[in-house]
């Protein structure tokens, strides 16, 4: 047999080495060199190749029916939103999160609802560990299998003979080609058992769902790497000590990238959450101080969610700031927003941020319930019961509209909210019944407005 043509090349700047080194001598970095394939056995002859027979021909734009994408529906509707409508055949998607937090758990459900033939190829456990996992699911169907087998090769074999529908990697660290001799789990072999995923899938038409690890410091020789090869990359995030967990799409070649589905983890698997604002709000009977609910935009929906601050002498010289869910930076800088233009001595105040639910939040839209949450815990009057909050905060203490104002207000009525706090430069197009609209200008007239 022809020996597989190898080189190294350094991940960082592309020089070329014949063999490992531990520092790319071109741009001086450490630990970036890894081995690629660069030829294999049986060099493919363009003019025979019958894979080409399939692919496309040069064709004006205009004679391409742009249409609809054909899709798969997974029978998850939180999965199916964030794919954009469903798997698109052909497709790779890769699904990245922390170990533990429920990845495997997703795509075996995937599997067992999807209805048709699909087969789940693990490297991480036995097939008795998935059955009893399967079981816990409580799923039970004729058409889901089960493959142990890490060699890629092999596992072309078995789908070649299976022939399945979709086809999902558990997980692509455990995966290792004949190619290469680096390790699995190694950059090299990452890139390689993906490239030929990739060209397996375009091949045969059938979807693949990789699974990637990722770390909390997210720099392990993994899915990172693989992001600009896969059409699809979800991410799977959320507290393992919360029991909600969020898959966001962070590249999307058939959808948007902005849309959020919500699970619930309980004893039997994943379930989709279909009014997540209901359980991200507490509904506690006496009014405490520190919380304020912000209403913000995921995607293309509403979501409610309630921020706690807590805001306390210093002990020490330097005064602590910690937020969790919310940027650190934008937290101090909504803190010397309120120092300067509202008058808060908040230099010596310990200051503490808590987005309930776990839930990472970047929509600019909910400083003004941080801010209002803040406020609150420092004065320690609760706000009034009822009241919700959706503007962005400026540098100047000025009180910033937010896009899809009517949308916020609309969900806010409808979780039982009576007023909103938004900008007086918002444009409301129609009143909504049931809630009254507090328009704010600036940071000095909400402190009036909240505490008189
Ligand atoms: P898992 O899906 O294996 O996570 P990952 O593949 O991302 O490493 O497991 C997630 C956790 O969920 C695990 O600690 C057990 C728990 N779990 C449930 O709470 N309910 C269930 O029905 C299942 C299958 C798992
Ligand atoms: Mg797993």
């Amino acid at each position: 047999m022809a020996k597989t043509k190898t080189a190294f090349f350094c991940q960082n700047c592309g020089a070329q080495y014949a063999k490992w080194i531990g520092q790319c001598t071109s741009c001086k970095q450490w630990n970036t060199i890894a081995e690629e394939v660069l030829e294999k056995p049986g060099k493919k002859d363009w003019n025979k190749d019958k894979s080409l027979e399939r692919s496309s021909k040069p064709r004006k734009v205009t004679d391409i029916q742009a249409g609809t994408e054909m899709r798969i529906h997974t029978g998850d509707a939180e999965l199916d939103r964030v794919l954009g409508g469903g798997l698109v055949p052909g497709s790779l998607t890769l699904v990245g999160g922390e170990p533990g937090i429920g990845k495997s758990t997703l795509m075996l459900q995937t599997a067992l609802k999807l209805g048709t033939k699909v087969l789940y190829v693990s490297g991480e456990e036995s097939q008795r560990q998935i059955a009893m996992r399967a079981e816990r699911i409580g799923v039970l169907t004729d058409n889901c299998f089960i493959l142990t087998e890490t060699n890629t090769s092999k596992i072309f074999r078995e789908i070649d003979a299976l022939d399945p529908e979709l086809v999902i990697v558990d997980s692509i660290q455990t995966l290792h080609s004949d190619y290469l001799e680096a390790g699995a789990g190694s950059i090299s072999q990452i890139r390689e058992c993906t490239a030929e995923l990739i060209a397996f899938a375009k091949e045969t038409h059938i979807p693949v769902i990789l699974i990637g690890h990722i770390t909390k410091d997210g720099n392990i020789a993994g899915p990172k790497i693989l992001e600009h090869m896969v059409d699809t990359v979800l991410q799977f995030e959320g507290d393992r000590n919360y029991l909600f967990r969020i898959v966001r799409a962070l590249k999307n070649r058939f959808g948007s990238t902005s849309e959020l589905g919500i699970y619930e983890m309980k004893g039997n698997g994943l379930h989709g959450v279909a009014n997540p604002s209901e359980i991200l709000i507490s509904n506690q009977d006496e009014a405490l101080s520190g919380t304020a609910v912000a209403t913000t935009v995921e995607g293309m929906r509403p979501l409610l969610i309630e921020i706690q601050a807590l805001v306390s002498s210093a002990v020490y010289g330097t005064p602590q700031r910690s937020a969790t869910g919310f940027p650190a930076k934008r937290l101090n800088m909504l803190l010397a927003v309120l120092e300067k233009r509202a008058g808060f001595k908040l230099a010596a105040k310990d200051v503490f941020l808590n987005v309930t639910g776990g839930i990472q939040v970047d929509d600019p839209a909910i400083d003004l319930a941080v801010m209002a949450a803040i406020l609150s815990s420092n004065a320690d009057i609760p706000l009034e019961r009822g009241v919700c909050f959706a503007a962005e905060v400026g540098l100047a203490g000025e009180i910033r509209p937010v896009p899809r104002i009517d949308q916020r207000i609309g969900e806010a009525a409808k979780l039982g909210f009576q007023s909103i706090y938004i900008s007086s430069k918002a444009s409301v197009s129609a009143k909504t019944p049931g809630i009254q609209v507090h328009k704010v200008r600036s940071v000095e007239a909400l402190v009036r407005s909240l505490f008189g």
